[in-house]
């Protein structure tokens, strides 16, 4: 009996610590909010972990993401010390596409991660999200920063 219930609790620490371990694939769609196209991404903010994956999928009709730095939500990141940012590149869908186009970033530190739709005016239209960003409202600040 006692040996049944150690062995549970064994399993169940086993478990608990293999799920933890386990790479998460946190999807953001880009272009779409419910069942709706939207100049928006959805989620606008995952907490990821170190080893997790972001990937982002794209909606109609020609979106990107990009990295960008809190300050200038709107510029792609460039640091001499951080390196360039990510880029998606565009991807153009037709309304009708079954296809799916994803871009991932890796996860290899904690700290946020800004990005943007670069398209036209999206990104001063809100079309703005964050990776484990600091405080839940940045979103908002930065958007009646850009008068949104
Ligand atoms: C570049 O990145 C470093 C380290 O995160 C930061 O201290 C610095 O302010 C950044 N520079 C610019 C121009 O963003
Ligand atoms: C997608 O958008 C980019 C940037 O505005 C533009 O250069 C490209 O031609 C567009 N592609 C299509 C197929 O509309
Ligand atoms: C991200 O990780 C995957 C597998 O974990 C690897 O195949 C891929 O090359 C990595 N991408 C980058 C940009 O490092």
């Amino acid at each position: 009996m006692i040996v049944h219930a150690i062995a549970l609790v064994l399993d169940i620490v086993l478990f608990l610590s293999l799920y933890s371990d386990a790479q998460r694939v946190l999807v953001v769609w880009v272009g779409r909010r419910g069942e709706e196209l939207a100049l928006r991404f959805s989620p606008e903010e995952v907490y990821a972990n170190v080893g997790d994956q972001v990937q982002f999928q794209f909606y109609p009709r020609n979106h990107s993401a990009v990295q960008a730095n809190f300050e200038r939500p709107c510029v792609p990141m460039s640091n001499a010390t951080t390196g360039q940012g990510f880029f998606s590149g565009f991807r153009p869908l037709l309304l009708d596409t079954k296809t799916i186009a994803t871009f991932t970033v890796n996860i290899t530190h904690t700290d946020p991660i800004f990005f943007y739709c670069s398209q036209g005016r999206h990104c001063q239209q809100g079309f703005v999200g964050a990776i484990n960003p600091l405080v839940h409202t940045h979103l908002h600040l930065s958007r009646s920063d850009r008068g949104v």
